[in-house]
């Protein structure tokens, strides 16, 4: 499928997605939106990928939701626009890949709400976050006030929310809200080495991890833990799970096939 404001390529076993509006600052409009949630259907259904990468190139990651689509907007319409971004938020968190930001310059808003969809950040030591969404009169809509409070707390959530402040990458690495800073030359590079690593594990237990973290945080620890036993047992049905300790066993590396 052709898209008109992301580039996408594959290598080996890796899906890059780059967002491409670089002269509003990869600004989400609901086409943007729409694209990538599509993408990331067929994402889904591609075998031949194990991870994805998401990134805004070398100079911005996203400079938010575009502001002049959203200034006529009715409630209804405004409602519409903040499902939109759900639903392509959520569809990276139930992706059964993991999803890496690799995240240059600005994360702002709405950029910043995508990167919080993704399993992991990498930031540029030139990164900036925030939720400026106060100064435009509104709040952040594309999941900001949940997924930011569960990842760095409620306190800190509540400064970035109610001030629209813009934190630098070593307060953000600080706040865990991004895993590690890298130097702007090695963005990409140290991206694909670290969903290079994660595409050489299975596959299946990946996707137990990832669906265990994310369903048990919204729940209590019981179920959470509960939820946890049943995807644990359910791994010693799969080839990769005997594969993966005869390998140990046998002191060579596992060869994971995903089934
Ligand atoms: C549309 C945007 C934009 C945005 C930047 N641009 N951000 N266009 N929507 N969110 C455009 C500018 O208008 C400008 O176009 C060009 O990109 C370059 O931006 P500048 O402002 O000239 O660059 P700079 O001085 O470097 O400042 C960068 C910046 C600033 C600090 C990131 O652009 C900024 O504050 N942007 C808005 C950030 C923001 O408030 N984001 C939250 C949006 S609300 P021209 O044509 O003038 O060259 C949100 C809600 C999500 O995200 C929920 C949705 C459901």
């Amino acid at each position: 499928m052709e898209y008109k404001n992301l580039l996408y390529s594959k290598e080996e076993n890796i899906a890059l997605i780059t967002l491409n509006r670089p002269k509003v600052l990869n600004a989400l409009n609901l086409e943007i939106i729409t694209e990538l949630h599509n993408l990331l259907d067929e994402v889904a259904m591609d075998e031949e990928v194990k991870a994805v990468i998401i990134t805004g190139g070398e100079k911005v990651f996203a400079a938010g939701a575009d502001i002049p689509f959203m200034l006529g907007l009715t409630p209804t319409e405004a409602e519409k626009l903040a499902t939109a971004f759900h639903a392509t938020f959520d569809r990276i968190e139930s992706l059964d890949k993991p999803v890496i930001a690799a995240i240059a310059g600005f994360a702002l808003g709405g950029g910043c709400e995508l990167s919080l969809a993704c399993d992991l950040r990498l930031a540029t030591e030139d990164a900036k976050f925030g939720q400026p969404e106060i100064n435009l009169g509104v709040i952040p809509g594309a999941g900001g006030t949940q997924r930011l409070s569960r990842l760095i707390g409620v306190a800190r959530s509540k400064d970035l929310i109610y001030t629209g402040k813009i934190i630098d990458a070593q307060t953000a690495l600080s706040y865990g809200l991004v895993n590690e800073i890298v130097s702007n030359e090695d963005l990409l590079a140290k991206a694909k080495k670290l969903a290079k690593g994660l595409a050489s594990k299975g596959p299946v237990a990946l996707a137990a991890a990832k669906k265990a973290i994310n369903y048990g945080i919204e729940v209590d620890k019981y179920t959470g833990n509960c939820f946890e036993r049943q995807c644990f047992a359910l791994l010693f049905s799969t080839q990769d799970q005997k594969e993966g300790m005869n390998a140990f066993l046998e002191k060579r590396k596992a060869q994971f096939k995903g089934n």
